[in-house]
């Protein structure tokens, strides 16, 4: 069962800062989930609301601010005054962080209106730092994902959604965007739903799993794996 600490730590520290990433390693964890986005100057930056107002003491959306804006604001007050001056960060500096052998699960959050490539800036980034076998990208925007299967055979690829996806084996483009992982929502998980995802031959990892009880029925039920805001509720 792979336990992805999701979007860092977050339980412990303010969500996608190092802080979050650094927490989660300090706990062994072996797998991290985050977000990112853009700048306004093209930066992948670690954040997952589309606003930075939630998790930040700034205001506005993350896409009209530059990367220099960005870094002004404060990601780590509204968690607690112990983490005041955290930065939200870039791609390059999770990457960075984050030792060899860990696995990172690069969610994608992609804006309808945004039509600059995202997808292709984070697949130049995984491939420049040479992490392609211990990456994941995976996103919520299905047409990104194939976008990405097209420019490239080795990604691996997280299929990812909110609902409950009946009928995953007719799902349109499904063969092509050859996922090596299913990503739903635990709320509709159970034993038949579970044997249904399995039946394609991908991975299932579910998101988000708080509880260690909720953890011990999935593990039971053939889980591979959960993101948590607590990792450390899993076994490592
Ligand atoms: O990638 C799993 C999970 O993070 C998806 O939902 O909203 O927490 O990004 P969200
Ligand atoms: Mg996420």
């Amino acid at each position: 069962m792979v336990v992805f600490a999701h979007r860092g730590a977050s339980g412990e520290a303010p969500e996608n800062t190092l802080a979050a990433m650094k927490k989660a390693m300090e706990a062994g964890v072996k797998a991290v989930e985050f977000d990112v986005q853009l700048s306004r100057d093209n930066k992948l930056v670690v954040i997952h609301d589309y606003r930075v107002d939630r998790t930040t003491d700034g205001k506005g959306y993350v896409m009209r601010k530059t990367l220099e804006e960005l870094r002004q604001l404060d990601a780590g007050s509204w968690f607690g005054e112990e983490y005041a001056g955290e930065r939200i960060p870039t791609l390059e500096e999770v990457v960075e962080l984050l030792p060899e052998g860990t696995l990172l699960n690069i969610e994608i959050k992609s804006f309808m209106l945004d039509k600059r490539d995202i997808a292709g800036m984070v697949v130049e980034t995984v491939e420049r730092y040479g992490i392609v076998e211990r990456v994941i990208i995976s996103s919520f925007d299905h047409k990104l994902l194939k976008g990405i299967r097209k420019r490239s055979r080795d990604m691996k690829i997280g299929l990812l959604f909110y609902g409950k996806l009946l009928g995953i084996d007719e799902y349109r483009g499904f063969k092509e965007l050859d996922p090596w992982s299913i990503h739903p929502s635990q709320d509709y998980l159970d034993e038949d739903y579970l044997k249904h995802l399995k039946g394609t031959g991908c991975r299932i990892y579910s998101y988000t799993v708080n509880s260690r009880e909720r953890f011990e029925e999935l593990k039971n039920l053939g889980l591979d794996g959960i993101f948590s805001d607590y990792p450390e509720i899993g076994e490592r």
